[in-house]
């Protein structure tokens, strides 16, 4: 195994106490009866239950206190290894880290040189190897100690490609022998090799505007985003103010355009969202609720970066309307793309729901937008 597959494998099991101190309290905290009780205001009103699926008891079998208990919720939880505190060094000894610090970027590219020659890499192969390999020292070491194969510098010599996924790049190769590295590159990054809620890593950078939630990536339980209110006239609820402001202006230019814009449902918290998919749990099967509303700690409500616009009812038919028509022109504009693609469900795990959209910023809505691409594909392209 790789040395930074093993020290992956160590933050895999901080990862996972993280995961359990963070999902424990509110887990352990599920009243008897839960999702029975008063719903908060929005609730009624989104994620509709799908045509066919309403009122009927769960037809699972294992009780609905225990779903958030089962491993697929937090599948790393394993006991934490027992680490010894190291010694503080006696003095500078020249290990290979202050080595590679006081290398210059010559003496780094040259050793880059002399490690990938011989190897049959293109020359364009050998370009991206080289700058990454000066800027990623340690992917450096891990070549010349030995630990890279030329198949993993094939995925590396891809821009998007990510050292802690070579393993998995390589068990995707190894799974699907038709795949070019690029496609290899491109599925693992988009988590097609693992499970919905199978791998779920908690993210580090939740205050980002540019953060992603989804099923495999969930925010602390007790993440509460600075909120400001949509304000009258902008229907209820509230959002980043960086994303209410993005709202409110294309709410006035929709207006302008004779289209009325409001928020149904917008920032939601952690204990919201269990309320509401609990709720839903309670007349259907959790594979079905996972189709159309997402466990709390997974949904991008809680970023306060994503709303509900005019409807969260399936039966609606939001997208045969002139407000869909005119969002799908221009929400792009205004930092807000749709998330939830028709055609795509197997990237986002949802069904297609045209009144969600997401403020991810002008830049990033637009290629999106016009790509007509997920943001998880649209991330899985991006360099680190
Ligand atoms: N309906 C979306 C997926 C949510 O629950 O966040
Ligand atoms: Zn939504």
């Amino acid at each position: 195994m790789h040395n930074f597959a093993i020290k992956r494998g160590i933050w895999g099991l901080m990862a996972a106490g993280l995961c359990l101190l963070t999902l424990a309290p509110s887990m352990a905290a599920i009243p008897k009866g839960y999702g029975l009780g008063p719903e908060p205001d929005s609730a009624a009103r989104m994620d509709p239950i799908p045509k066919g699926y309403g009122f009927r008891p769960s037809t699972e079998e294992t009780p609905v206190t225990e779903r958030f208990l089962r491993p697929e919720v937090c599948p790393e939880i394993q006991p934490l290894p027992q680490l010894e505190e190291e010694a503080p060094a006696a003095g500078p000894a020249e290990t290979t880290d202050t080595v590679l610090v006081s290398a210059t970027e010559q003496q780094l590219k040259e050793r880059a040189a002399s490690q990938l020659r011989g190897r049959g890499l293109t020359k364009e192969q050998n370009e991206v190897l080289s700058l990454r390999l000066v800027s990623e020292t340690t992917l450096l070491v891990l070549l010349e100690e030995g630990e890279l194969t030329t198949a993993d510098l094939i995925y590396l010599a891809l821009p998007n490609s990510r050292a802690a996924l070579l393993d998995r790049y390589n068990a995707w190769a190894a799974d699907h022998p038709a795949d070019a590295p690029a496609e290899v590159v491109r599925q693992v990054n988009l988590d097609r090799d693992v499970s919905f809620y199978e791998n779920i890593q908690i993210v580090t950078d939740p205050d980002s505007l540019t953060v992603l939630v989804n099923k495999n990536h969930a925010l602390p339980s007790d993440y509460v985003p600075q909120l400001e209110t949509l304000g009258s006239g902008y229907g209820s609820g509230s959002l980043r103010p960086e994303a209410a402001q993005a709202f409110r202006a294309m709410a006035d230019a929709a207006r302008k355009d004779g289209v009325s814009l409001r928020g149904v449902s917008a920032y939601r918290s952690f204990q919201t969202q269990r309320s509401v998919y609990n709720r839903y749990l309670y007349y259907n099967s959790q594979a079905v609720v996972d189709t159309f509303s997402a466990r709390p700690g997974s949904s991008e409500h809680q970023t306060g970066l994503a709303l509900d616009i005019n409807t969260a009812n399936v039966q609606a038919h939001f997208e045969t309307t002139p407000a869909y028509d005119w969002l799908q022109k221009h929400c792009a504009e205004y930092g807000f793309m749709l998330r939830y693609l028709q055609g795509k469900e197997d990237i986002t795990g949802y069904r297609f729901e045209p009144w969600h959209y997401r403020y991810v910023g002008t830049e990033i809505a637009k290629t999106c937008m016009e790509r007509g691409i997920t943001y998880e594909e649209y991330l899985a392209l991006q360099s680190n």
